[in-house]
């Protein structure tokens, strides 16, 4: 029995959820959290149920939880047409030859980034490198300057803590839409000029762009901007430093990383199953949903567990273990819709950055790993990871040995 006073909300909870799922998906796999009214669900396939059931579970709570930062509506509220006709243009520009590009300006930002740390062989991997680099990279997909990443990201902060907050105070809600009200400020005049100057760049192919013959609005290009500015670069940072703690952790498999390369996919996919970065996606219920252990109500609030579903025994064997060699893991459709894992989502909303994602975590792990040798925790180091709706190490201060190379040119 979940003891009756058990809360996601609860500090203990948020030290180590991973502690609580066997309980919540064996005890309490459809939770109620009366101080937000709303429902968890903890079990791979509830899980699944409620992201590919669109008719009964609708994206309408992001009017509330993210529409007011993006300024617009994001392409997860979108439905029929008109979202098939916008996640094509978005994923057009991360897919194809698009992407070969954008892995060379990945490799360069990389390597610009690292270049300071390397003679003295420590880091912290989040603050100092994964975190300005996802920024930067995004920047640089959707044209903007990337001078101004600083700026731009600490504007993103606000954003992402809106959209990600479970409660917020009356001050930080001001503060996120502060933020909000400033990045729409900058971006405005920019599309203005990539209207008239077109480029390569997301934001010129967002503007000149037509659905049902008519081109968007600044305010609809906006939000999609500042959607693929938070939907990129949160995820990606954290699941890079994750898939460092793991590996350093398992110094065995990350031997055998080193020496075949060829085994960065799994090592990433295993990192997404093991710990994905977006550990809740919210849904409403559109009419009562009944579940094996419980009813979820017409209008409730659905979040979806993706860290339990991924650990539920039911769809991976020992789900615990963290082992790129698991034979369930199925690396290749890891990163596609038939994927087993539920850390890109599912359904229509699937993520449409899995592929770049993919592609931007592998060149960077493969550039780091070639660069520092015995990459290990810096003495005195306490590991301590945050977050909620999206979770990821704080900081994750390494030591290592500066191999006696510079970066491959891409
Ligand atoms: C490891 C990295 C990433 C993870 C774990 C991740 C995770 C997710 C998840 C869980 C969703 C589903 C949300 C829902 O169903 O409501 C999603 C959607 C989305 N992601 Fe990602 N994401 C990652 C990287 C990216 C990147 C690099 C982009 C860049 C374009 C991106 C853009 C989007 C967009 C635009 C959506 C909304 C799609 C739609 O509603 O049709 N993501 N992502």
């Amino acid at each position: 029995m979940v003891n009756p006073r058990f809360s996601i909300l609860s500090e203990d909870f948020a030290v180590d959820p991973y502690r609580c799922f066997a309980q919540l998906r064996d005890q309490a796999p459809v939770h109620y959290e009366p101080a937000i009214d709303s429902y968890f669900l903890s079990r791979h396939p509830d899980v699944k149920r409620v992201l590919t059931d669109h008719e009964a579970f609708t994206t309408q709570t992001l009017q509330v939880r993210a529409e007011p930062v993006m300024r617009g509506p994001v392409l997860a509220q979108m439905t029929g047409a008109e979202h098939t006709a916008k996640r094509k243009i978005v994923v057009r520009a991360f897919t194809g030859q698009a992407l070969q590009d954008q892995i060379r300006a990945i490799h360069a930002n990389a390597a610009e980034l690292i270049a300071p740390f390397l003679p003295r062989g420590r880091l912290d991997l989040v603050n100092d490198f994964g975190r300005p680099l996802a920024v930067r990279v995004t920047l640089d997909v959707l044209g903007l300057d990337k001078k101004d990443w600083q700026q731009v990201s600490a504007w993103h902060s606000g954003v992402a803590e809106f959209i990600t907050s479970i409660v917020l105070t009356p001050e930080r809600r001001r503060h996120c839409m502060d933020c909000a009200e400033q990045l729409e400020a900058y971006l405005v005049p920019v599309i203005q000029e990539r209207r008239r100057h077109p480029g390569e760049d997301l934001i010129s192919r967002l503007c000149t762009a037509e659905f049902d013959g008519i081109a968007m609005s600044d305010r609809e290009v906006t939000a999609l901007i500042i959607n693929v500015l938070a939907a990129a670069t949160e995820p990606a940072d954290k699941t890079l430093a994750l898939l460092f703690k793991h590996l350093i952790d398992h110094p065995e498999q990350m031997a055998q990383v080193r020496q075949d390369p060829a085994l960065l996919p799994a090592a990433i996919a295993e990192t997404l199953r093991y710990t994905p970065p977006v550990q809740l996606i919210p849904r409403q219920a559109e009419r009562d949903a009944v579940f094996a252990d419980g009813t979820v109500p017409a209008g409730a609030v659905v979040f979806c567990m993706v860290g339990a579903a991924n650990r539920d025994p039911d769809a991976f064997a020992d789900p615990d273990a963290f082992d790129i060699h698991r034979p369930d893991l199925g690396t290749a459709r890891s990163f596609t819709a038939a994927a087993q894992h539920l850390a890109f989502g599912t359904g229509l909303h699937q993520c449409v950055g899995a592929a770049f994602a993919r592609a931007e975590i592998e060149t960077v792990a493969a550039m780091l790993l070639s660069l520092l040798d015995q990459v290990r925790h810096a003495p005195g180091f306490g590991y301590r990871e945050t977050g909620l709706y999206t979770r990821g190490p704080a900081s994750l201060h390494v030591d290592f040995t500066p191999a006696r190379r510079a970066p491959a040119p891409h």
